[in-house]
């Protein structure tokens, strides 16, 4: 059975190019070789076919069956460690998704609406006046403390600050792409993993890591506390068990990898689009200013549209798939490629323009908007993300005046397996608000 047309290049080229400039990589592919296509990638075995029409998007993602491709693996065992539900299979996988998934309920959101407000707020009042700054770093900054705060339960105090520093080190070091192309090749070639060189500060995180849950087991009033680390440790699988001190911390790593630098990124991509964007800004300032969340909800959907965070989330076909005319046998690796799927004119019309008010009404067809992934697997923290990013937007926009320090668009840089704007989205605020004071309840 045959397989998409292949890149015409070399594995060592095709990495290169989607390493280094992903989105022009993915268009070249489209223009030459169709909506279906094969790359080979460096150190993986076989090919990976990536596909972008939402019927078979469907089919992949609702087969419970597809396991993972071993791309997760690479890069992030090592760190996430043996239990992390991103990297588990099958029943163990399932298991684990069906403790987790209860904190991050969009309903349990608004319970963490106050300390993200405390977070954004002195973010917001931490910046300099008519001075530019890189905006992503400032939302990296958010998005850490937001998981130590409310996924970690770590009060503040030296742990904290010391967390802060430890994993910030640990994910600045793992970001670059001369890291994962590091990490591709050792693995071709030396069978190693780039990540041994962080052995040293993952051993010490894993320290702290460890003191806190510790702490956490001995609280009295762990049953009264709204942290995602205390409803994690009473969560009982369906024999009773529950989860031990190791795996605990293979959450706890995970959630913070999968949810730190994405949510930032998303961020920072939707400054960079709204500040070049005069319209939907205004349009997006009024509404807010009326206490209405349409327009705001429909920019994040456009935004995760046009700049996805990850390009691919890829399943092992258990059992045949139908592409393109073609039959992709059991054991191929196949991927959506998320940001092609999204710039597709027949799904979108003017696919590159910034409008938020595709997404007001209706919406997109199922399987044709897939920042998240899709089916058993689909991102355990979508709802978080989104409402994390509500606040954000709201608490900056409502308070500042922001303009971007350079008009032009932000090129894709990488950073660990995001797509993210190379130059960080440097901004400059022009005025800044008081945060409005809490609501006195009488
Ligand atoms: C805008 C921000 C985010 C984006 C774009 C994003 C995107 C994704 C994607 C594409 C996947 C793979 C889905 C699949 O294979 O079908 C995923 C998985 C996952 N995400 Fe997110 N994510 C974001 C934020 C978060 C946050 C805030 C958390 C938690 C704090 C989180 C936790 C996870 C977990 C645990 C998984 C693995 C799910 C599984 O394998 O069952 N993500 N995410």
């Amino acid at each position: 059975m045959a397989l998409p047309p292949e890149a015409r290049q070399s594995p060592l080229m095709q990495t290169l190019r989607w390493t280094l400039r992903p989105l022009a990589f993915m268009q070249d592919c489209r223009e030459q070789l169709g909506d279906s296509f094969s790359l080979s990638f460096l150190g993986f075995e076989r090919p990976m076919v990536l596909i972008s029409d939402p019927v078979a998007i469907k089919a992949l993602y609702t087969e419970r069956a597809n396991g993972l491709p071993p791309g997760r693996n690479i890069i992030l065992e090592p760190i996430l460690g043996s239990q992390s539900v991103l990297l588990l299979e099958g029943a163990e996988h399932l298991a684990r998704r069906k403790l987790m998934l209860p904190p991050f309920h969009g309903e349990r959101m608004r319970s963490y609406e106050g300390v993200l407000d405390e977070i954004v707020g002195a973010e917001i009042d931490s910046w300099p006046l008519r001075r530019e700054f890189p905006i992503h770093s400032s939302m990296q900054a958010i998005t850490l403390e937001a998981i130590l705060r409310i996924v970690f339960g770590v009060a503040d105090g030296p742990r904290l600050e010391r967390l802060r520093g430890m994993l910030g080190t640990v994910l600045t070091e793992t970001a670059s792409p001369r890291a994962q192309l590091i990490g591709l090749a050792t693995r071709r070639f030396r069978g190693g993993n780039v990540l041994a060189r962080f052995e040293g500060q993952l051993r010490e995180v894993d320290e702290l890591l460890f003191a806190e849950i510790a702490e956490h087991r001995a609280k009295p009033d762990l049953e009264r506390r709204d942290d995602i680390l205390s409803m994690l440790m009473l969560a009982q699988f369906e024999d009773g068990g529950r989860m031990s001190d190791k795996e605990l911390r293979d959450q706890l790593m995970t959630l913070l990898l999968a949810g730190h630098e994405t949510t930032a990124t998303a961020l920072a991509w939707t400054f960079d689009l709204l500040l070049r964007h005069p319209e939907p800004l205004q349009r997006l300032r009024d509404s807010l200013e009326a206490g209405e969340e349409d327009y705001l909800r429909a920019t994040i959907s456009e935004s995760l549209r046009l700049r996805p965070v990850l390009p691919l989330a890829g399943r092992r076909l258990a059992k045949e798939l139908a592409v393109d005319g073609l039959t992709l046998p059991a054991g191929t690796d196949v991927s959506p490629a998320i940001w092609l799927t999204h710039t597709r004119a027949d799904l979108y019309p003017e696919p590159f323009a910034f409008r938020p008010e595709r997404f007001l009404g209706d919406g997109p067809e199922s399987y044709a908007w897939i920042p998240f992934g899709g089916g058993v697997r689909r991102c355990l923290g979508a709802s978080f993300a989104e409402f994390e990013m509500r606040i954000v937007l709201r608490e900056v926009l409502t308070r500042c005046d922001l303009h971007k320090a350079d008009p032009a668009p932000e090129k894709t840089g990488r950073r660990n397996i995001t797509l993210s704007p190379k130059g960080g989205t440097p901004v400059v605020v022009t005025g800044r608000r008081p945060a409005r004071e809490p609501l006195v309840t009488v």
